[in-house]
């Protein structure tokens, strides 16, 4: 009786909702905050400006500030038509052929370690998707540590990353506001005093936010202070071939690293240097220190994955594979993958003369020092402010800006309007 006559209440539709929200699940979920990145999107779609500027997203654009499709992405699409390839599910552990194409373009083709099987690659679901996939794995079986050292500042999802997977955050010095550059003496002095068979994450090249890498000769010394100090280093490649135009040159660092006997870890990305985003392409790569033991490691994996999300997908690994794998279409890629970096590294300079020609008396060096999708411009918050507010040109409130967003129509404007609020 008593539940019919709730039921004949509940029948009145405000009553009805005032129940359902009465016994909601979600009533203490408090609103978390926007992404810093994409809430700098909202604001740039909202303004009307006609000479607006959105330096926020990392994604590159051509010099008319479109998206950029590669050709070479175009014609493995092509290929994939042509051919009505199937939808099967992948292997747990992603394409065979993009993987093995993967780990060769990471460690070069005459690597020791190719040769002697001893290592394990995965798809993963691009560069983030690789880096959860490893941290997720460090904390089930790194046993020694559950600290993971950053560099200060280092990419904002590194943090969630590696704390969502259980891990601890602990931070060395890299960058130094002074100068805009790298804060060697700072990062070796921190690193030396990291305890050991710690995790040390390093950006392989075109380190984000700030542009800054060391120079060859402080990678020599970084990777012998590691060793010493008997760190397991996670290298973070995001950016192979769109940092110098040369994918060796990008994978310096990294097969430097190996040939010291440093067995590491990587994550690498095509979204950047293959313009793939959206499709999600990716792999990690643990170097073990046998073909034996890379075996158990690759079981682990995947066993770690199939619960994660079962199989990666399909597409983006295809498209990276048929680059990866077929010599004209890869030799084109190189083409197209030193025309994205050159186009950066000539905005760069062409900042800094319409800088000059605007008649600003500050070093702006550290522009064309860095490399990269980023520049650190060195711009304090309010500056930013200005930017935003008198002349549309929006951006991280910690000045960095996506240099792939600049292009030969809005560079001038741009000079001009640092050159306002810097004078
Ligand atoms: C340093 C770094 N790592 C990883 C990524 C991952 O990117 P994605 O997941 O799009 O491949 C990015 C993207 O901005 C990055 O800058």
């Amino acid at each position: 009786m008593a539940l019919l006559h709730t039921r004949r209440l509940l029948a009145t539709p405000r009553l009805a909702a005032a129940a359902t929200r009465a016994s909601s699940w979600w009533s203490h979920v408090e609103m978390g905050p926007p992404d810093p990145i994409l809430g700098v999107t909202e604001a740039f779609k909202r303004d009307t400006n006609s000479k607006k500027m959105n330096l926020g997203v990392g994604a590159y654009r051509d010099d008319s500030g479109k998206p950029y499709v590669l050709n070479c992405v175009r014609k493995a699409e092509a290929m994939i038509a042509s051919k009505k390839m199937d939808k099967e599910y992948l292997p747990i552990g992603g394409l065979a052929d993009f993987t093995r194409a993967s780990a060769e373009l990471a460690l070069g083709e005459n690597s020791e370690v190719l040769k002697s099987g001893r290592y394990v690659t995965v798809q993963g679901i691009s560069g983030t998707g690789s880096l959860r996939i490893g941290a997720s794995f460090l904390q089930r079986f790194f046993k020694s540590s559950r600290d993971v050292y950053l560099p200060k500042p280092s990419w904002g999802n590194h943090t969630p990353i590696f704390r969502d997977a259980g891990l601890q955050l602990q931070a060395y010095r890299y960058y130094d506001p002074k100068t805009c550059s790298l804060d060697f003496s700072g990062a070796m002095d921190d690193i030396s005093k990291i305890p050991e068979k710690s995790i040390i994450l390093l950006h392989a090249c075109a380190h984000n936010p700030t542009g800054v890498d060391p120079r060859q000769e402080q990678w020599k010394e970084v990777a012998a202070l590691v060793k010493k100090r008997n760190l397991l280093v996670y290298f973070d490649m995001a950016y192979q071939g769109f940092a110098s135009g040369d994918i060796n040159r990008d994978a310096w660092a990294v097969r430097h690293f190996i040939d010291q006997g440093i067995n590491v870890l990587i994550s690498q990305s095509y979204a950047k240097n293959m313009g793939l985003y959206g499709e999600r392409a990716g792999a990690f790569t643990i170097i073990c220190s046998s073909a034996e033991e890379a075996k158990r490691v690759e079981s682990q994996l995947k066993i770690l994955i199939r619960p994660m999300y079962s199989n990666p997908p399909l597409n983006g690994a295809r498209i990276a594979s048929i680059i990866l794998n077929t010599p004209d279409i890869r030799k084109e890629w190189l083409v197209e993958v030193k025309g994205m970096a050159d186009r950066i590294i000539s905005m760069r300079t062409q900042l800094v003369s319409n800088l000059k020609k605007e008649g600003s008396s500050h070093n702006w060096q550290h522009i064309t020092d860095q490399i990269g999708m980023f520049c650190f411009t060195g711009l304090k918050p309010e500056q930013v402010e200005r930017l935003i507010k008198e002349f549309s040109i929006y951006m991280t409130k910690d000045g960095r800006i996506s240099v792939a967003g600049v292009t030969s129509g809005n560079v001038g404007y741009l000079a001009h309007a640092i050159h306002q609020v810097t004078k």
